[in-house]
């Protein structure tokens, strides 16, 4: 964990909430980060902090296996708050009885509250997310109930002299109506923080750490221009200044211009070493005649793994490799694994015997923050605030077989979308947007011909995490503007469509 003077550790129990916790304490200025749940009392001790939050977590305390804790920790002093089954297990720590619930309690719930401790200054009554199996049927002694609900008799808890707290529900998620002002309370009342975290800090403190990591050694970097591996580029320049070296490797199915921004953006205004790539020709090459998605991401993840490697070989002595990695593809793949499925997304897979170790400093934060600190960093808006996009690139948004001219048919495509999105203000509403090429022919006319030519998708969804979609409600105007531009400007289009589906049925990219 980075040192912070005002830290909170949040124990990891496995509950998918977890990150969140972390993440609603440092949007009040205390520094937070996730730990694994079997921390060692000691390094807890050793690290200064002023409290301990216990996750959430799917298992029951009394199952076999189930995450606990040493006892030591309730000697420390340290200020507690544990959340749903963190509440729970102080609970059996503390020999109160912890039971199934008579119905697995999942949604909101009317909360009856004391107003003290962590509720005050809240209302007496209020919304908060349950979801849990278990509950806690009674207080264990020393402890007073502080809240109940219909269906828990213990809703919240605490110990005001030990410092030991707990709450069923979550008061992390912003179904809960006063979720934040009950942190609030826990970390300026109880544990005494100041909120003095900022995304500065961060910077501050990421430097430090990579540079104690890193020591003389030299990092090497798979860029993609997107966000998150360029804001971890400033950062680990920042850092290391030139004994960092960024790849970046062009497959061909990029956006129109896209290699020369990246390049022009980190090289100008960054003086990184950016090594650009040109693989072009043997991704091509490589993809002739494919035309099953799954087998063009698998071809390009493995392409990009050799054209990586080759580079790497040939560019000297690297001891680190910098990954993008955030939080969320962390969680995409359970905590333990997350450095292969990143490598999916950015280099392809790497193998697991590579000579490389990975520095990952993003990969406790979320989108949002990671543009935060980009701008922090300095880097421009506008390349903060792209959208998001896939490895595989256009690769798998033109449906079926792969040509250059197909691609640039795309790119053109494309680039009226974004375009068109920009004039009108929209990009900040719209998660994603953009172009698929469809195999579809259709008839059209022309002048006074008959044409027999392409038809282009648009695709344009709202998402708060692209794990869910809508398809974006844009203007008529607006989708009639970018139909004639593409028809008039794209060479071998003659009809556009506007995807109305959501995520699920449908996914937001097409193949
Ligand atoms: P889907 O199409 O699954 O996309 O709804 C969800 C989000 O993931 C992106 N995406 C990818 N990103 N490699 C990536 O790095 C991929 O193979 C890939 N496929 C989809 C997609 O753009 C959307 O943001």
């Amino acid at each position: 964990m980075t040192h912070h003077p005002d830290s909170v550790a949040v124990l990891d129990f496995g509950g998918q909430y977890n990150q969140l916790i972390a993440r609603r304490v440092r949007d009040l200025h205390v520094y937070s980060e996730l730990l694994p749940g079997d921390t060692p009392v000691e390094t807890l001790r050793e690290m200064g902090l002023r409290g301990i939050v216990f996750s959430g977590g799917p298992r029951s305390v009394y199952d076999e296996g189930a995450p606990m804790v040493d006892p030591a920790i309730y000697k420390l002093g340290i200020p507690i708050l544990g959340i749903c089954y963190g509440m729970q297990l102080i609970a059996r720590d503390f020999r109160a009885p912890v039971e199934p619930a008579q119905d697995r309690e999942y949604g909101l719930a009317v909360l009856r509250s004391a107003n003290a401790g962590l509720f005050a200054g809240i209302p007496r009554e209020q919304r908060v997310w349950m979801s849990h199996g278990d509950m806690v049927q009674a207080a264990p002694e020393g402890f007073v109930v502080d809240a109940t609900t219909v269906s828990a008799p213990v809703a919240a808890m605490s110990d005001p002299v030990r410092k030991l707290y707990g709450v069923q529900f979550h008061p992390e998620v912003q179904h809960t109506d006063h979720g934040r002002a009950i942190l609030e309370n826990f970390l300026f009342s109880v544990c005494g923080c100041e909120p003095t975290w900022k995304m500065e800090s961060f910077v501050d403190d990421a430097i430090r750490t990579i540079q104690g990591t890193v020591g003389d050694a030299r990092v090497l970097m798979a860029l993609s221009g997107g966000v998150d591996s360029s804001v971890t580029a400033a950062l680990l320049h920042r850092a290391i200044g030139d004994r960092l070296t960024c790849v970046f490797v062009d497959h061909g199915f990029l956006r129109l211009n896209e290699a020369d921004e990246v390049m022009d953006m980190l090289r100008g205004d960054f003086h990184m070493d950016i090594r650009r790539v040109e693989a072009q020709e043997r991704f091509f090459a490589l993809l002739e005649g494919v035309e099953d998605p799954e087998e063009k991401r698998r071809r390009i993840g493995g392409e990009f793994v050799r054209v990586f490697d080759e580079t790497a070989l040939a560019l000297g002595d690297f001891s680190f490799l910098g990954q993008g990695t955030l939080y969320t593809d962390v969680i995409e793949s359970g905590t333990k694994t997350a450095a292969v499925i990143k490598s999916h997304h950015n280099v392809g897979g790497l193998p697991k015997d590579m000579r490389f170790r990975l520095i990952e400093p993003l990969r406790e934060l979320f989108k949002d923050e990671v543009r935060a600190l980009g701008e922090q960093l300095g880097l421009p808006h506008r390349f903060v605030w792209r959208q998001p996009f896939p490895g595989p690139g256009l690769a798998i948004r033109v449906i079926g077989e792969l040509h250059p001219d197909r691609v640039r048919t795309l790119q053109l495509a494309d680039r009226i979308v974004r375009e068109e999105i920009v004039q009108a203000g929209m990009e900040g509403d719209v998660w994603q947007y953009f172009a698929v090429l469809t195999n579809i022919q259709s008839v059209g006319v022309m002048g006074d011909g008959r044409t027999y030519a392409a038809t282009v998708a648009i695709r344009a969804v709202t998402s708060r995490d692209g794990m869910t979609a809508d398809f974006a409600r844009l203007p008529y105007d607006l989708l009639q503007v970018m139909a004639s531009r593409i028809c008039n400007e794209v060479p071998g289009v003659n009809r556009v469509v506007y995807d109305i589906t959501s995520k699920p049925p449908a996914t937001i990219e097409w193949e």
